[in-house]
């Protein structure tokens, strides 16, 4: 009795391992932390799940960069991890550079089982070859290996982010199955994590909220009146019709009537809009206030963070040592098993 609960433990910490990562271009909009923060949360205090969380700064080098502001901006997404209210205790967050030598190691020996061929033909790397023609470099090609590194290490096996890293997440798949059998060792082979927010509009009408499309994205610190001008801009219609717009602007507000407000406030605007019509200029207002009474507590939350850098240095070390302990431990397993331990 004794053995089989304690076996379901431990296949459950393996099974139920979520590690989730942000690239640090900049602090955490709407997007990210509705897409990847807020399932994270709900996952953090869940006892079937160990949560792990990662700013991924050595991925920012694989593309142009500014080594100058770099250290700044993944301590400031860490920040923003910790002021949406991830909990470092509960959670393992860290900075992915302080476990540099672990992490690009077991990414060098995953990129033994992996063939060039096989990393060119990805379309994200085609993507970026086409974004910056300049810097086709080693780095770039091996992007999506140092991302399987990221989540192997921990032998995570959910991954929350957006279906564009779906043929990341294949990548890591398949080498986990390489690597167990040619080396065998026991990689999960990690899947896509969906999260209620995972998709999240722009506020343009067209796409995916994102920081690089001006006007698309609303900031974690941005206050009511930057909210209720942003909302203005965002394009509507008449506000009746036979049938409620399934894309574009109106639909996109109802998306965030839907993450905002609830269900039951998306099914009354429905319902206006076949019948008496939607007063957008209502609608807008009462969504700018309910984004701002959540992001309001997350900004207070920061500014109290921002006042003790000693506690946020503390909470990185303590993140770092935590993975750190899982991650040498996979390496090591790795080395032993390719006959270099
Ligand atoms: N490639 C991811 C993105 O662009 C970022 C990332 C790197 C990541 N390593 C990760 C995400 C590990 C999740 C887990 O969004």
């Amino acid at each position: 009795m004794i053995k089989c609960s304690l076996k379901k433990e431990i296949m459950n910490t393996i099974r139920n391992r979520v590690l989730a990562g942000m690239r640090p271009t900049g602090r955490l909009h709407l997007g990210n932390y509705l897409g990847a923060a807020k399932g994270m949360l709900a996952l953090q205090d869940d006892p079937d799940f160990d949560t792990l969380f990662t700013v991924v700064d050595i991925h920012a080098t694989t593309t142009p960069y500014d080594q100058k502001t770099l250290k700044a901006s993944a301590r400031d997404v860490f920040i923003d991890y910790l002021s949406v209210g991830l909990d470092p205790e509960k959670s393992a967050i860290t900075i992915q550079s302080d476990l540099s030598d672990l992490i690009t190691q077991l990414s060098f020996y995953l990129s033994s089982v992996m063939s060039v061929a096989r990393m060119q033909h990805l379309p994200t790397f085609k993507e970026k070859v086409k974004q910056h023609p300049d810097n086709v470099t080693m780095a770039l090609l091996n992007y999506p290996l140092l991302m399987a590194a990221d989540i192997l290490i921990y032998k995570a096996s959910k991954v929350p982010v957006g279906i564009d890293q779906e043929p990341h997440l294949e990548i890591a798949r398949e080498v986990a199955r390489k690597m167990n059998e040619r080396f065998g060792t026991d990689f999960p082979e990690p899947t896509r994590f969906a999260t209620v927010g995972e998709y999240v509009p722009s506020l343009l009408g067209g796409g995916k909220m994102s920081k690089s499309v001006e006007g698309s994205s609303i900031e974690l610190d941005d206050n009511l009146d930057t909210i209720i001008s942003k909302l203005k801009k965002a394009p509507t219609d008449s506000g009746r019709g036979n049938k409620v717009p399934v894309e574009g602007g109106v639909a996109n507000l109802l998306q965030f009537v839907k993450l905002f407000e609830g269900e039951d406030s998306r099914k009354h605007y429905e319902i206006l809009y076949t019948s008496s019509g939607i007063r957008y200029g209502d609608l807008k207002k009462q969504l700018a206030e309910a984004i701002f009474a959540e992001l309001k507590p997350i900004q207070e939350k920061r500014v109290e963070l921002e006042k003790n850098p000693e506690y946020i240095d503390k909470m990185i070390a303590l993140g770092a040592k935590k993975s750190r302990a899982i991650a040498e431990k996979t390496v090591e397993e790795v080395k032993k098993k390719m006959g270099l331990g």
